[in-house]
């Protein structure tokens, strides 16, 4: 049997934490609840840092905290490490410095050492993990065409942001790819549905654990926020000719939003997914 973890936005900092103190304390917590599913591959889609875009020792100490967990990983930029464009970087000085530079000159490609396409084989699955800043200056989608083109078994796709809106009320029915990738998220969407071998897209962002239809074959996981919340994620297991996902629960918060952006709703019932029975996915639809 293959396992894939996927987790997100992990927002570590080196210390003096200056954004959300106490949060390299409640990744740790998390680690037992990582190491204990024994995954193949430990997929985390973003986020890793809360400014590593300003300050590339972030993503080093992220990368080392990583190392640490002694299991095979594959992460991505989100808008925290990799800044999604320009408008962001001038709201955000920091948090969200926008690097006018070429992908190889970038604080997450010099630290992480990879293209903005990863290709990993995971038994049956292929995951094409993929990092996207507004108006693809890096070609990212012109690499993710091409992948898909040559796609010979299932895959899933991983990026930071949702390609859905995730919820239909309170802050996440407006936060998600809106304000980061409003001018290409059409043809990454249009990508996914092009290629029917493409079984799910693994995403964060939105610090809430969310399972969202792309279309009738298609579905759009968000995993939590493990540093500050939700600290959860997903396990997701290929047994015999399907995908079967289940909910990782980590050590640590398992709220994010204030509870006056949520319109009411309970906060854990917000941020996880309560569902009994494991999402079945079948790895080939016809
Ligand atoms: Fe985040
Ligand atoms: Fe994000």
């Amino acid at each position: 049997m293959t396992r894939i973890v996927h987790v997100s936005d992990l927002h570590f900092e080196l210390a003096p934490e200056r954004f959300k103190p106490g949060v390299r304390q409640e990744l740790d917590l998390s680690i037992p609840a990582i190491r204990a599913a024994r995954p193949d591959c430990l997929v985390v889609t973003g986020d890793l840092t809360s400014y590593g875009c300003f300050d590339r020792s972030q993503l080093v100490g992220v990368r080392r905290w990583l190392d640490g967990i002694g299991v095979d990983y594959l992460a991505i930029p989100g808008n925290h490490d990799l800044s999604a464009n320009v408008v962001r970087g001038s709201s955000y000085p920091i948090m969200e410095t926008y690097e006018p530079v070429p992908w190889a000159a970038t604080n997450f490609a010099r630290t992480f050492s990879q293209e903005p396409l990863v290709h990993r084989g995971e038994g049956p699955v292929t995951l094409l993990a993929l990092a996207l800043r507004e108006d693809d200056p890096d070609g990212s989608l012109d690499l993710l065409a091409q992948a898909l083109d040559r796609l010979e078994g299932p895959a899933l796709v991983l990026g930071h942001y949702p390609l859905a809106v995730t919820k239909e009320v309170g802050v996440l029915a407006s936060f998600g790819y809106q304000g980061y990738i409003d001018r290409v998220r059409e043809r990454m969407l249009e990508l996914l549905h092009s290629q029917p071998l493409v079984r799910a897209y693994l995403c964060g962002h939105v610090h809430a654990q969310t399972v969202t239809p792309l279309g009738a074959d298609l579905i759009q996981l968000s995993a939590g926020g493990l540093g500050p919340g939700a600290s959860a994620g997903w396990i997701i297991d290929v047994v015999d000719s399907t995908l079967e996902i289940r909910s990782l629960r980590g050590g640590g918060s398992k709220v994010f939003w204030p509870a006056e952006m949520l319109d009411g709703n309970d906060a854990l019932d917000y941020h996880l997914w309560c569902g009994q029975e494991p999402v079945v996915v079948p790895l080939y639809v016809a």
